[in-house]
């Protein structure tokens, strides 16, 4: 007979009603404390249809799809409360300090202009945004344990870490639970930078930055040349933080980025220069300096030449690293040559019985894939064969903009298609400083005031058979559309030119591509615009 929760010290709150307010103290007392708070039924007697080990998007996705489809789970998280990394040290103080950024850049901008304080009063501090975050971020953590007991009614424990002892026994709390399936969402972990001086104070990455920054910086180097790099160096360099970013690849030209359209990246890195980011392109790392705290990076240049960077703060962008290594500790599951844990499209490993979700299984580690992958191996283990293809999928990231990319960039088309046409705001060869387009929510002021600012925007479209081919945005507010034009895009039949024209768009609206394309749909011979 297994013991009950409260037997392995654990808060057993199974037949209690917490309200949405009383829980968020409940998560900060665990923070703290090896407390496990435990929601069993049956106090997890019998078998369960799957256990997920991981409680983030994969898992807690997973859970609830599998509770849904009739089925049993458990799922059980390590920390004190159910989303994982993404609301907890990624995706959410990524967008808080994303958005915090748009509005520095925008104040700095318009300085002395209208209502906008003068320049020289603006003044922003990293930490006390990262502050903020800490001390609102439990209320994320309150709503996914509240809704995942009180409206998913799915079994969780939580605060203890579990392990697998076989592909059907998971123990955690010192007990052992039975189960038809695991599912593995452990996540992935920051990559280390493998430097002298690496360890010093003021190393800092995506996760320590919100748990340990406790000063506030001035002169940043950033490694790395991709999602991270980009979104955290436009909000060091936004808050007044003078900011390097060393990147060994060309800025987002990286393996783990497809589909980066090159006029948009242009856009983008000669935006970032221009607000005072110094981007090296070609250069590498050799060595961080420092006696208390870090004081300098010694990098190699793109010519090979050494480069002295003073500074106060390192910020670690070079990406993250499956936790594969407990996966294949715990169950033997085959890893592949970035540590994933190698799965089929119905997300089983090589060990019958254990699926693998999430980032855990590389790249892309997006949300939409996590929380699809819980979803996909949740309805294999009821019994619907069921595949998921992440091959391809909409993309963003933030500058002191937003990115929004989906489909083939203009270069890969003219790769593919003999006949392309491009739609874009600017027009080929037409500059912001002679047309403040593209204009809309978000950056109407800039077009009047700061036409350069406006954004860019392109739609690449195959003139033979008219269908649209990518979709690409620089600016504000359209980050949404992608993900209806992705399925428009992608489905069978794609989207034409003339469909797209024939939709009804809400004037003004950030991507102009309905317009755009019907000023085009007319013609029989399509050219560009
Ligand atoms: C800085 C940053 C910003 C990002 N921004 C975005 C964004 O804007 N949009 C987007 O789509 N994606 C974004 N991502 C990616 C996104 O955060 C991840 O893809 C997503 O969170 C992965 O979910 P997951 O469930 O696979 O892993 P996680 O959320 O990391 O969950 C893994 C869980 O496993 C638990 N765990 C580990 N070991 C054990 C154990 N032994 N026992 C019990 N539990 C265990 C952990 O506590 C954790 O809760 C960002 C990533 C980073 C780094
Ligand atoms: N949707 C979002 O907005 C969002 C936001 C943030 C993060 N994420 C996700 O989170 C994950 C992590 O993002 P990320 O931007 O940190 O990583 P990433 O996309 O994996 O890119 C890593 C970057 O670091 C460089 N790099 C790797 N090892 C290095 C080394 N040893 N020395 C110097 N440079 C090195 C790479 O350069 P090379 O190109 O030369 O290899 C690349 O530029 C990604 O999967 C990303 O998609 C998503």
């Amino acid at each position: 007979m297994a013991a009950r929760a409260g037997d392995t010290g654990g808060m057993d709150i199974a037949e209690q009603t917490i309200s949405l307010p009383e829980w968020s103290p409940i998560i900060d007392a665990h923070m703290d404390s090896d407390e496990p708070i435990v929601n069993l039924v049956d106090d997890g007697q019998g078998t369960y249809d799957a256990i997920f080990i991981g409680g983030g998007a994969a898992g807690r996705f997973g859970s609830a799809y599998l509770k849904a489809a009739g089925g049993r789970p458990l799922v059980i998280d390590r920390w004190p409360f159910l989303g994982g990394s993404c609301p907890h040290q990624a995706c959410v103080p990524h967008h808080l300090f994303s958005e915090a950024a748009a509005l520095l850049d925008r104040e700095r901008w318009l300085a002395g202009q209208l209502w906008f304080r003068p320049e020289g009063e603006l003044r922003a501090s990293i930490l006390d945004v990262i502050e903020v975050f800490r001390r609102g971020r439990t209320a994320a953590h309150a709503f996914m344990n509240w809704q995942t007991k009180s409206q998913l009614e799915v079994e969780y424990i939580l605060n203890a870490a579990a392990r697998a002892l076989d592909a059907h026994t998971v123990e955690v709390m010192g007990r052992r639970f039975q189960t038809r399936n695991i599912v593995l969402g452990i996540g992935a972990r920051q990559k280390p930078l493998d430097l002298p001086g690496a360890s010093l104070p003021g190393v800092f990455d995506f996760a320590t930055l919100v748990e340990e920054l406790d000063y506030e910086p001035h002169r940043c180097v950033i490694i790395g040349g991709s999602k991270v790099a980009v979104e955290y160096g436009s909000f060091f360099q936004a808050a007044g933080c003078q900011t390097t970013i060393l990147t060994r690849s060309p800025l987002l030209r990286t393996a783990n980025l497809h589909h980066v359209d090159e006029d948009v990246r242009r856009y983008v890195v000669d935006g970032m220069r221009q607000r005072g980011v110094e981007v090296i392109e070609g250069g590498s790392p050799v060595e961080i300096k420092g006696t208390d705290r870090v004081e300098a990076v010694i990098a190699r240049g793109p010519d090979g030449e050494e480069l002295h960077i003073e500074c106060d703060f390192v910020f670690n962008g070079t990406g993250e690293t499956p936790n594969s290594d407990l996966a294949v500790q715990w169950l033997g599951v085959k890893v592949g040559p970035h540590n994933e844990v190698v799965v089929d499209a119905r997300m089983r490993t090589s060990v019958d019985g254990v699926y693998a979700v999430g980032d855990l299984i590389g790249a892309p580690m997006e949300m939409f894939k996590a929380r699809k992958c819980g979803m996909t191996a949740a309805r294999n283990i009821m019994g619907e064969p069921y595949e998921f293809d992440f091959s391809e999928y909409p993309d963003f990231l933030h500058t002191t903009y937003e990115m929004a990319w989906v489909g083939l960039t203009e270069a890969e088309a003219r790769e593919r298609h003999p006949n392309v046409v491009v739609i874009q705001m600017p027009p080929k060869g037409i500059g912001h400083d002679e047309v403040p387009l593209p204009l809309c929510e978000g950056t109407m002021l800039y077009g009047f005031l700061k036409p350069e600012l406006t954004g860019f925007q392109k739609c690449v479209i195959d003139g033979d058979s008219r269908r649209v081919l990518g979709f690409h945005h620089v600016g504000y507010g359209a980050k949404d559309a992608f993900q209806y034009l992705d399925y428009l895009l992608r489905r069978p039949e794609g989207i034409t030119i003339d469909e797209m024209g024939q939709m009804n768009e809400l004037f003004l609206n950030p991507d102009h591509f309905i317009q755009l394309c019907r000023l085009r749909a007319g013609r029989q011979d399509l050219v560009d615009l």
